[in-house]
């Protein structure tokens, strides 16, 4: 079967008014107008289906958190599989991770929201890999020991996010010991370069570090096997940019004896400007969870929206908020009310919503989150982390 490449790059040369758009999503980049169902069909995933989300409502008392609801998480792989198990008496754990390469964002913010919701429903360990190892290799610039210092800083908002503190486990890459280590030599012996660079686009200037890196990315899917001492279902929340480590992954694990790890897919939180995800390469796009509040309002006031160039016009013709941030924004995760977001959109249609208006809305629910945040935040210590970092 031919490999599937991790550069996806698509050409729109017939899609309308988007004559030319390219796209790349890889783990390191994101650039293009993303396409999700065409990247659905590259990268080889399925959506999520109406079996599955009513699936979970029989673990969540009937509801459904609004990033599943209102479909940022969107795409699977055996997800399915996971809920069969869980009804043969399998109880599944979770793994997801930060590379440290800066401060915590909103849109880093997101699948860990979810991972909490899942760990609340479903009550299941959490293992959260730290990968200051990848950082450090993937960035010239970096030191490694900046990358450790940020894997700490944004463990503090990890554990801010409130997950049970009795069931989340931290990796640690820089700390990795022996059973860590041992499980990702496993998987460098069956991933072969080739592959390496098919999936990830190595080339020979890539340096040694990242090209054995995949394999510690892929350790945590089968260490909770190996602590266990039997076969245990590991499901991975993240956004879809990640998906090209779980492919090596779940081709390597019946190799080794192991299940496939599962993934559950959201789409990209968008940035405050134009087009593109939040990143943090675009640092003035980005909500840091570390933003002075008020800091963070202002930028709210100043962010792209679907607005039109005189309030005359936007009177006249309406607002687009299908193009608008802070629709997006109050849309899958600042406004629950299903009948208050319908009126945001439907009155933003017919000119009667102005731009400053939703602005000013979302900066005081944006100033309110990260007050909350970070009065959590910042009485997470050094100690209260290290504990939980598996030393196995
Ligand atoms: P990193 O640090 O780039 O991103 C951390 C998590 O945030 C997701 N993400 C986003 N989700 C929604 N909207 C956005 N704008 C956005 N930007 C980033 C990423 O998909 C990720 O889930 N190599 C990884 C670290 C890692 C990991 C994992 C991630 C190690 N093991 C297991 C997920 C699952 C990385 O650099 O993530």
């Amino acid at each position: 079967m031919a490999k599937k490449s991790a550069f996806v790059v698509v050409n729109f040369m017939t899609d309308g008014e988007k004559d030319f758009n390219t796209m790349v999503v890889t783990p390191w980049e994101v650039k293009g107008e993303i396409d999700y169902k065409k990247l659905v069909k590259k990268f080889g995933t399925t959506f999520l289906s109406t079996k599955e989300i009513t699936q979970i409502k029989e673990y969540s008392g009937g509801e459904l958190h609004l990033l599943l609801r209102r479909g940022l998480f969107f795409s699977h792989r055996d997800f399915d599989w996971i809920l069969q198990m869980l009804k043969k008496g399998e109880k599944f754990v979770l793994y997801t991770g930060r590379g440290p390469s800066g401060h915590t964002h909103l849109g880093h913010l997101v699948p860990w929201i979810f991972t909490k919701w899942l760990q609340d429903i479903f009550n299941v360990d959490l293992y959260f890999q730290l990968t200051d190892d990848e950082k450090f290799l993937f960035n010239q610039k970096f030191t490694f020991q900046e990358s450790q210092n940020f894997a700490y800083e944004n463990a503090k908002d990890i554990l801010a996010v409130g997950f049970n503190p009795e069931k989340t486990h931290f990796i640690f890459d820089s700390q990795l010991t022996k059973t860590m280590y041992q499980i990702a030599v496993e998987v460098a012996k069956r991933v072969t370069f080739s592959t390496a660079k098919a999936v990830f686009g190595f080339v020979n200037e890539s340096n040694i570090g990242m090209i054995f890196y995949p394999s510690i990315q892929a350790m945590p899917c089968f260490l909770p096997s190996v602590l266990q001492g039997k076969n245990v279902p590991v499901l991975i929340p993240a956004a879809i940019d990640q998906d090209p480590y779980w492919r090596i992954t779940r081709d390597v694990a019946p190799k080794l004896g192991y299940y496939k790890p599962a993934a559950i897919h959201c789409k990209f939180f968008p940035g405050l400007a134009e087009g593109g995800k939040m990143s943090a390469s675009e640092p003035d796009s980005c909500i840091f969870t570390t933003d002075d509040p008020n800091k963070a309002k202002k930028k709210i006031m100043r962010a792209f929206t679907g607005g039109r160039a005189t309030i005359e016009e936007q009177k006249k013709l309406g607002g687009q908020p299908e193009i608008c941030n802070i629709y997006w924004y109050e849309y899958y995760l600042f406004e629950p009310d299903d009948k208050k977001i319908e009126k945001m959109r439907s009155d933003c249609l017919a000119g009667k919503l102005l731009c400053g208006t939703c602005k000013k809305r979302l900066g005081e629910k944006v100033k309110q989150f990260l007050a909350d945040h970070q009065s959590r935040r910042e009485k997470i210590t050094k100690e209260m982390i290290d504990e939980k970092i598996i030393k196995t």
